[in-house]
């Protein structure tokens, strides 16, 4: 049973008292600090533990229900060990934010009053798609999905939204935002970034900086929380599609496609990074210093804190076999460049063997004060030492209609229309529905992973509030019109991918009487390596659901609700409409209802390519060879880039027409800007928004050019019949590629400028 909250207010209070028993100053309190450090001090501010170490319970892997801090763990860790720093939440569940704030009040209190030197604890969580770990917060699409809405308002809404809830649980440290690339549909994280496309990624990754951390000069206000750029770097394309095994990747590719998102988000504030898990060309990145030192520091001038990821200091022995023991792991990662190790379980063994290192004189000590000068400088940065813990009271806008209204429309604008043939949607409203297929009518799917879990299997425990697919429709189209059954279930308890055919027959009755098919397919939630995949076809039973269904002749409108792009061109011929929500979350059944009662009309552009087969993966920017069946035959062949639905597909209930493109000027030099113009009306009868991207491609290289690279892009809003220009400016930099000596060069030739069909030459001097 939990403690009510009358108790955990008293305690808030009593603590609170605590605190401002205990302020610090601050500034160079930094310094005056660290000289008064031991050096067993200094190495437990470079530990991070997870909560339920600090749990009671039999295990440190588990601890008992409800959440209960044992303190005589807690002191073990935090006065005796000195850990600086504990993430995660307990039990693998979200917890409601007055308990997060007990919770942290609880560690404060040890860590500032307990400790020789009062340091408070930084605590991390992620909340990576609106409050992941807070049971009572407010939940939004994931990345992906923010991507396809093609404006960057809607990444910067969410990331406010969530430092300010995160904050109001007492937590300054989410580890967020994913700047991973999402240009392998294998991967089971594709669905936690923003897509293929490095310019979509770097434009939202700054919004997401900026929307987390604020625009506090001094620090980071009470409002905001220190964002996370993760996983550094190329964690997304190992070469086998599975998570966390290697990836070979040039550094002229690292450069140009990888690391974009990151250097942008340096530059815009961002003040801690997350290691990729992973390895790259042969080595395990948490013992990369060319990764780790020579780029990120020295290149970039990252001055944050770089954390690792969960265990991988451990992995470099465990796994990747490059350390013949802990001590040799521990070595090669602070060597590296690691400043605090997420070790979770056995911060001990790092904690000792780090000392054991120094006093060996394997380590200096001054690389020791580094890593700590840069963590305390953060704790001072996020207000820490003055006010350890912020309390839900002080953040009325906590699960408010405003935070819920942004998360709706960030949906509203995800959801990507893939085809609609002879215009069957929007449908009608009188006309009998039936809603199936496994996604039809759960808040898990919705979500996906990282919901109120890591796997989001509990998510329906959480969400009773908010409506299922079925549940919206019902709501929008009146329940007497529709009708639900399942067709195909997940089994629910095993692995994501695991389906099964349930009330076959009677969902193929209720197809015949109804006049439209509206067949939920995709995935069930998961994370990481237990989301790794075998076969990127939807599955058997839902390909042979829709089959059966297809065969009633009823219009099938296929809603693909996923974490990445399952291929569909067995069932593609036999839907009248295809339409993509992606993990639009808590409000994204009622924002797809919504969209196929016409009330909204869709406005979402896919943020990757969509394969037609599971050996033909392409991203939009591929070179010219991988098309080659088209230029030498003048027809596709197997294996040419001939996707589903290209990067940028999206269609309207309106029509758009594009035309007078201005490019000026014609000829121009580095440095030099140009200016592009194109004028967009809408020319059907309905208001809508229309995402318009600018496109160029470098006719010759000296490497093989991308066939067209997306440059800027802009979501405007028109009436039916409203002219508008749209106005863009881009330098000769952004015409720019990344050549085998690692130099970014605007090479002399011609350019091509596009804008949906319209196309310009200019021409480089
Ligand atoms: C994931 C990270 C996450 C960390 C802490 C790891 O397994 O790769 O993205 O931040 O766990 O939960």
């Amino acid at each position: 049973m939990r403690l009510n909250s009358i108790f955990y207010l008293t305690i808030i209070v009593v603590s609170f008292f605590f605190y401002s028993c205990k302020q610090q100053e601050n500034s160079s309190k930094v310094e005056q600090l660290l000289s008064k450090m031991t050096l067993e001090e200094k190495v437990g501010q470079m530990a991070q533990i997870t909560l339920d170490v600090i749990g009671t319970g039999d295990s440190r892997f588990s601890s008992d229900e409800p959440f209960i801090i044992d303190t005589a763990a807690l002191r073990h860790a935090v006065v005796e060990y000195h850990v600086g720093s504990i993430l995660n939440t307990t039990n693998n569940r979200a917890l409601p934010a007055l308990e997060w704030n007990y919770i942290l009040s609880q560690i404060q209190q040890v860590a500032v009053n307990e400790t020789r030197l009062s340091v408070p604890i930084l605590y991390g969580l992620d909340q990576i798609h609106g409050t992941t770990y807070t049971a009572d917060g407010t939940f939004f699409p994931h990345e992906i999905a923010l991507a396809a809405t093609f404006d960057p308002i809607h990444a910067y809404r969410m990331a406010q939204a969530t430092a300010y809830e995160t904050r109001a649980c007492g937590i300054p440290w989410n580890f967020s935002p994913v700047l991973d690339l999402g240009s392998d549909p294998r991967f089971p994280r594709q669905f936690e970034g923003f897509g293929e496309d490095p310019y979509v990624g770097t434009v939202m990754g700054v919004e997401m900086v900026k929307g987390m951390e604020g625009d506090s000069k001094n620090g980071i206000d009470a409002n905001h929380v220190a964002s996370c750029m993760k996983h550094f770097l190329a964690y997304s394309v190992p070469n086998s599609g599975i998570d966390r095994t290697p990836a070979f990747v040039p550094e002229h590719i690292l450069r140009e496609y990888h690391l974009p998102l990151f250097k942008a988000a340096i530059e815009n504030g961002s003040h801690t990074i997350m290691i990729n898990s992973g390895i790259i060309n042969g080595i395990s990145v948490h013992a990369n210093p060319d990764i780790l030192t020579k780029l990120l520091r020295e290149e970039l001038g990252f001055e944050g804190v770089v954390v690792s990821d969960w265990m991988d200091i451990d992995k470099l022995y465990t796994r990747d076999k490059v350390a013949s023991n802990m001590k040799e792991a521990i070595k090669l990662a602070v060597d590296a460049g690691i400043d605090i190790s997420m070790s979770s379980y056995d911060y001990e063994t790092f904690c000792d063997t780090l000392v054991v290192l120094v006093k060996e004189g394997a380590i200096s000590e001054k690389r020791i004060n580094q890593s700590v000068r840069r963590i305390l400088k953060l704790k001072e940065k996020l207000g820490l030492f003055e006010n350890p813990v912020t309390y839900l009271k002080d953040y009325p806008e906590f699960a408010s209609q405003k935070f819920s209204d942004w998360s709706r429309q960030a949906a509203l604008e995800a959801i990507t229309l893939l085809k609609n043939e002879n215009k069957v949607l929007p449908i009608d409203f009188g006309k009998k529905i039936l809603v199936c297929g496994p996604n039809a009518n759960s808040m898990r799917t919705l979500n996906g992973g990282w919901s109120y879990s890591w796997q989001g299997e509990k998510t329906d425990y959480y969400t009773a509030g908010f409506n299922t697919i079925y549940e919206a429709i019902s709501t929008q189209f009146g329940q007497k019109h529709v009708k639900y059954l399942p067709g195909v279930s997940y089994v629910n308890e095993a692995n994501f991918n695991i389906d099964r055919f349930d009330q076959l027959q009677e969902t193929i009755n209720a197809a015949e009487q109804a006049d439209y098919i509206i067949l939920c397919v995709g995935e069930n939630s998961y994370a990481e390596k237990p989301g790794n995949l075998q076969d990127l076809y939807l599955s058997d039973n839902q390909v042979e659901l829709a089959k059966k269904l297809a065969k009633t002749g009823k219009p099938i409108i296929l809603v693909i609700n996923s974490g990445r792009p399952r291929c569909i061109n067995k069932i593609e011929p036999l839907s009248a409409a295809i339409i993509n929500i992606y993990l639009t979350s808590n409000f994204g059944g009622d924002a797809l209802a919504e969209i196929l009662a016409g009330k909204t009309n869709p406005s979402g552009r896919l943020p990757y390519t969509y394969p037609r087969y599971p050996s033909a993966l392409y991203t939009y920017y591929h070179k010219p060879s991988e098309d080659m069946g088209a230029i030498e035959e003048g027809k596709k062949i197997d294996g040419d880039y001939l996707p589903q639905f290209e990067f940028g597909h999206g269609l309207s209930y309106t029509t758009f027409e594009y035309s007078n493109l201005i490019v000026n000027p014609f000829v121009f030099s580095d440095g030099d800007s140009i200016s592009i113009a194109v004028t967009v009306k809408n020319t059907g009868d309905r208001e809508g928004k229309e995402s318009i991207l600018l496109y160029s491609s470098d006719v010759y290289a000296s490497i093989t050019p991308d066939v067209k690279r997306l440059r800027r892009f802009q979501k405007i809003n028109l009436k039916p019949n409203e002219i508008r220009q749209v106005d863009f400016v881009i330098t000769s930099q952004d015409l720019a590629f990344v050549n085998t000596k690692n130099e970014w060069v605007c090479e002399k030739g011609d350019f091509i400028i596009q804008i949906g069909d319209l196309k310009k030459t200019i021409t480089k001097k």
